[in-house]
């Protein structure tokens, strides 16, 4: 896709987001990996109303080429799309179930949401890596979210919201939307005795779907 296209896609995207509220307010930003560069959503802007002409361009050493000022998060991005070099995106959020979970779960656990359906082991993974709190936008949670990033698609910041990476912008958005609602069914389910999916489905499933 050309830069321009992404840009566009990028709008298209943070507005169905916010339309269905995964983002309220200005919460939430997503970065796109380009041949020459990043784009990052600006900081303060609502991901339902991005101007593509203004979503903020990033060098390849991450210094601010053009745009609005990018999101205050620029370290959390960098940190996962440089562990993971066949992300091509990185979508956060402040969803309201999955950050529900990251308030109870303890920092370093590994899967604070149980596999109890397909699509969150084929979209999401084996692991969703809980990361200590850190204030947002602070430079110190890249190494903490670089480390977790290489052996997760996904990582869960404690007390603030999930990050998820994709192969491509739309693979993160769908990713980021099925950990929502496995985070939401996970809380729905807890303390019911729910079935979970057996470590040999999982591994079927990772197997078959990658
Ligand atoms: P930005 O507005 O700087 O992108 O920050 C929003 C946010 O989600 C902080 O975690």
């Amino acid at each position: 896709m050309t830069e321009a296209a992404l840009r566009e896609q990028l709008a298209m995207l943070g507005a169905s987001l916010f339309q269905r509220g995964y983002s309220v307010g200005t919460a939430g930003n997503i970065s796109v990996r380009l041949p020459d560069g990043y784009l990052m959503t600006p900081t303060n802007s609502c991901l339902g109303r991005l101007d593509p002409a203004r979503i903020s361009k990033l060098a390849p050493d991450w210094t601010h080429l053009g745009g609005d000022k990018p999101s205050k998060e620029v370290f959390m991005h960098r940190a996962v799309l440089t562990a993971r070099p066949e992300a091509g995106a990185v979508v956060h959020l402040h969803s309201t179930y999955a950050t529900a979970i990251g308030c109870l779960a303890e920092p370093g656990e590994t899967a604070p949401i149980p596999p109890l359906t397909p699509y969150f082991v084929m979209r999401v993974g084996r692991s969703l890596p809980v990361i200590r709190y850190y204030r947002p936008g602070d430079a110190a949670m890249e190494s903490d979210i670089h480390e977790a990033a290489k052996g997760a698609k996904a990582v869960l910041l404690a007390n603030h919201g999930p990050v998820v990476s994709g192969k491509t912008l739309a693979d993160a958005v769908h990713a980021a939307e099925e950990l929502e609602e496995s985070a939401r069914l996970a809380l729905l389910l807890r303390g019911a005795g729910a079935r979970t999916l057996t470590p040999a489905q999982v591994d079927d499933l990772l197997a078959t779907f990658g």
